[in-house]
């Protein structure tokens, strides 16, 4: 058997990594400012992560979602405490598109109508309803066609009423900032004008923090930069660090009821072991201010770069725009400089989305990298 060929490779080999760094089967290192696709929160291999893991695994890896299990409520308590999100419920599953998947049903489940509304390069994830809320034909299978969805352009409050007039709209759905479509955020007025439209025709605000959450912007959501309360929060990558988990936060607004949403892995006591100690080290180790310091830093040097045209972003979830396809760019820095970065939709940003740990040493060696290729 060979592997079902969806993925375009790199010929790199990674056997270890270590915080930012990243180290291949024949001991080069790479420099991870691309953090395995904006998952790694509080570095690879953090010494409390591997002990939480490995000691949780020598008691009690997984049990099913039918008997108590006080990790999860420990995990909702201290999401609450650092999220600042205490009118919200948890429930648990396994990744980004599940998490929205679960989003998308339980607005459809608590408003009775099912169109979802979506932005012009959005991503939301590739399972049922999730693709079609995805702005990429290409993705969509017929099966999922199905789905009733409307893509509006980014920013159109107009188009937004228009739509939401119509009464059959149980989710409007929306990165605050987009990650896989290229850095692209709206105004403040923009999304004030979402959460209140929401709240007029009775349709519920999902934020997909899957990319944007777990402090990576500089705030523990990237939303709460604006006065607004969506009805769902989905989240995922950083959540794990790694360890496949992703959840949804649900306004006490909306009611659960004994088998609305369920899963077999979703919450398991692995799963729940690794997201309490990403959460407790991006408290104790202050990560979201050190995304901020960071991210600050980062903006200044690439500011001193003629040939960036544009820094979209923020925190550390960046992106730097060129006024050529940066494709070419981007496997110079890997293969000269040892550095990985991300691309996105657009074809002229590369991703900035490190472990929320690096520090400016680590932004020099990019910068100096950067510089000399270009
Ligand atoms: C904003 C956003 N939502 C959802 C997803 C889907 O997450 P997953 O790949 O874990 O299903 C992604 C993945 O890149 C994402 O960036």
């Amino acid at each position: 058997m060979s592997l079902f060929n969806v993925y375009p490779l790199f010929d790199i080999t990674p056997v270890k990594a270590k915080d930012v760094y990243v180290y291949d089967d024949k001991g080069i290192e790479y420099l991870d400012l691309y953090g395995g696709h904006a998952v790694i929160s509080i570095g690879h291999s953090h010494p409390k992560y591997v002990e939480a893991i490995s000691n949780q695994v020598a008691n009690l890896g997984f049990y099913s979602n039918s008997i108590q299990n006080p990790l999860q409520v420990a995990l909702s308590e201290k999401l609450a405490q650092l999220s600042c999100c205490i009118e919200y419920d948890l429930f648990m599953c396994n990744s980004g598109a599940e998490a929205n998947e679960n989003a998308l049903k339980l607005a459809s489940f608590h408003t009775n109508k099912k169109k979802i509304i979506a932005f012009k390069n959005s991503f939301h994830g590739r399972t049922s309803a999730a693709v079609v809320a995805t702005d990429d034909a290409k993705i969509i299978a017929p099966l999922n066609a199905q789905q009733e969805v409307e893509i509006l352009p980014l920013g159109d409050l107009v188009a937004l009423e228009n739509a939401l007039q119509k009464n059959d709209v149980c989710a409007v759905i929306i990165e605050c900032i987009q990650g896989v479509g290229g850095l692209d955020e709206s105004t403040t007025e923009f999304y004030v004008g979402i959460d209140t439209l929401c709240k007029k025709y009775g349709a519920c605000f999902i934020a997909d923090e899957v990319q944007s959450g777990y402090g990576r912007t500089g705030n523990f959501f990237a939303y709460q930069k604006y006065n607004v309360t969506p009805d769902i929060i989905s989240i995922a990558k950083g959540m794990g660090n790694g360890f496949p988990v992703g959840g949804i936060l649900i306004h006490h607004s909306i009611k659960a009821s004994f088998g609305l949403l369920g899963t077999t892995f979703g919450g398991n006591h692995l799963a729940c072991a690794a997201a309490l100690t990403v959460l407790n080290v991006i408290e104790e180790e202050k990560l979201i201010e050190n995304a901020k310091n960071m991210s600050q830093y980062f903006i200044e040097k690439a500011q001193e770069i003629p040939q960036v045209k544009r820094i979209k972003g923020r925190g550390l979830m960046l992106g730097l725009e060129f006024d050529f396809p940066i494709a070419e760019l981007r496997k110079k820095l890997i293969n000269n400089h040892k550095i990985f970065t991300g691309n996105a939709k657009n074809q002229y940003v590369i991703r900035i989305l490190p472990p929320l740990t690096i520090q400016k040493k680590h932004i020099d060696s990019f910068m100096n990298a950067l510089k000399s290729e270009l």
